[in-house]
C-alpha cells in the first residue's frame, strides 16, 4: 500500500508492507518522521487521517492520551493502512538518513535466556542478517503469539553484527517479559531497528555521564564499551550512576568493574541503592565500584555537585527517575538540551 507521509513543508510516498505500522514503513524508507518509544506510550508519533484510512492496531494504547482523536489523530507506531492514504504529520519531521544504515525488518531467533537476578533475564537474538547499530540504540521485537511490538535497548557494543544481547526486568503479567521466562530457544522474533536517539559516537569528544535505573543500564553498557575500546577514556572521562532498589538486585557489576579497571582511572561507578541502607560492604561489588543509599539521579546530583563540566549524558530507565534526573541536568548542571539523551523505559 501506498501511503503518501506530509508535511507542511514536505511530502513522501513510501510503501507499507501488509500490516505494517506505518511508523516503521517511514523510518525504513529513511522518512525521519518523529517518534520516541516507537511502543504506543509517548505520543511523539501522532499524525493525522481521514477516517476510515488507518486501523489503530491497539486501542488502548497509553499514548492516546496524548491525541485529539476528533481530529483524525492516531499513532503511527500502532496504525496499518486499510488501502493507498495520506497522512498529515503535524510536528517537525527530523533529518532523513540513509536508508543503508537506516532501521529494518530482520528475523531474528532467541538463543539464550540467563537470570542475571530474580528478577532480570539477558537474552540474546542471533539476526538472519546483520544490522549495525549506534550505541546506545534499541530494536523492536514482537514475540510469536504476542501482540505488538516491545523495545529493547542493545547491551552488547555496537557494530555491524548479527547477535544482540538483551536484559529485560520481568515485569508482573508483563506480555513480553512473561513469554521469555519460558526459556523459548530457537523461537523466532520479528526484529525491526535500529531505533533511538539517545546515541553515542566517540567523535564527540567529550565526557560521559549515564544515569540509569534498573535496566535502564543497557544502553549504557554499549555506549561504555564503545567507549572504551575506541581509546575515549584516554582523554576523556566517565561517570557512571547506577540505581537499584537494594543489594539483591544489582548485577553487571563484574562487567562495570572490568570498564573501571581497563580505564586507568578515568572511569568511576556508583551503585545507589533506593530502598536500603549501605551498612557494610557487599563481597559481591568488586572495591573499585562506590555504593551509595538514595535515588540514583539525588545520589549523581551529590556526587556532580560543583564539578559538572561539560559531558554529554545518558539517562534511561523508569520514567519518574528520568524525569528527574532531566530535571536535575538542566536545574542544576545547566546542561544545553544537545548535551542531554534520554530513553523512558515505558
Ligand atoms: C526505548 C525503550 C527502550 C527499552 N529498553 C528496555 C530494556 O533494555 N530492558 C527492559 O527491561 N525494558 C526496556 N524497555 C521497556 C520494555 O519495552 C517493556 O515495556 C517492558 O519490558 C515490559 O514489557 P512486557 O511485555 O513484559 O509488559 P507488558 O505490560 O505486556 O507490555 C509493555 C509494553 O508493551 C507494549 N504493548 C503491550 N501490549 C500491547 C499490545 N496489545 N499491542 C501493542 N503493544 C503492546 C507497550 O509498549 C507496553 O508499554 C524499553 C522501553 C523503551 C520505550
Ligand atoms: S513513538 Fe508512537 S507512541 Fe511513542
Amino acid at each position: 500500500m501506498k501511503v503518501t507521509v506530509r508535511t507542511r513543508a514536505s511530502s513522501h510516498e513510501i510503501e507499507c508492507a501488509p500490516r505494517e505500522r506505518i511508523l516503521y514503513a517511514a523510518l525504513r524508507a529513511g522518512v525521519g518522521v518523529p517518534y520516541e518509544c516507537a511502543t504506543g506510550s509517548c505520543g511523539t508519533c501522532k499524525a493525522r487521517a481521514r477516517p476510515g484510512t488507518v486501523e489503530d492496531v491497539w486501542p488502548q494504547a497509553p499514548g492516546h492520551e496524548y491525541l485529539k482523536r476528533e481530529r483524525g489523530e492516531f499513532l503511527m507506531c500502532q496504525g496499518v493502512a486499510l488501502g493507498d492514504c495520506e497522512i498529515l504529520v503535524p510536528s517537525r519531521m527530523g533529518a532523513e538518513f540513509c536508508a543503508a544504515s537506516g532501521p529494518r525488518h530482520v528475523a531474528g531467533t532467541l538463543s539464550e535466556v540467563r537470570s542475571l537476578t530474580h528478577d532480570v533475564d539477558a537474552f540474546s537474538v542471533e539476526l538472519d542478517g546483520p544490522i549495525t547499530f549506534d550505541a546506545g540504540q534499541f530494536v523492536v521485537l514482537a514475540a510469536p503469539g504476542l501482540a505488538g511490538y516491545r523495545a529493547y535497548s542493545m547491551v552488547n557494543e555496537a557494530a555491524e553484527t548479527s547477535r544482540l544481547d538483551f536484559i529485560v526486568k520481568r515485569k508482573a503479567g508483563g506480555g513480553f517479559s512473561g513469554w521469555l521466562q519460558a526459556k523459548r530457544a530457537g523461537s523466532t522474533i520479528d526484529v525491526f531497528g535500529p531505533l533511538g536517539k539517545a546515541t553515542w559516537r566517540p567523535e564527540e569528544g567529550k565526557d560521559l555521564l549515564c544515569i540509569a535505573g534498573g535496566s535502564g543500564i543497557a544502553g549504557m553498557m554499549s555506549i561504555l564499551s564503545h567507549a572504551l575500546s575506541s581509546g575515549h577514556f584516554k582523554r576523556h572521562r566517565g561517570d557512571v550512576f547506577f540505581g537499584v532498589r537494594a543489594r539483591e538486585d544489582v548485577f553487571f557489576t563484574d562487567e562495570l568493574a572490568r570498564l573501571v579497571q581497563a580505564a586507568g582511572g578515568r572511569l568511576s561507578v556508583t551503585v545507589a541503592y533506593s530502598e536500603e541502607p549501605v551498612m557494610d560492604r557487599d563481597p559481591r561489588i568488586p572495591g573499585c565500584i562506590d555504593v551509595s543509599h538514595g535515588f540514583v539521579h539525588l545520589v549523581a546530583g551529590e556526587r556532580m555537585a560543583g564539578a559538572w563540566g561539560d559531558p554529554t549524558a545518558f539517562v534511561a530507565g523508569p520514567p519518574p527517575m528520568v524525569d528527574g534526573a532531566l530535571r536535575m541536568l538542566v536545574m542544576e548542571a545547566r546542561l544545553p538540551a544537545s548535551d542531554i539523551r534520554y530513553d523512558k523505559f515505558t
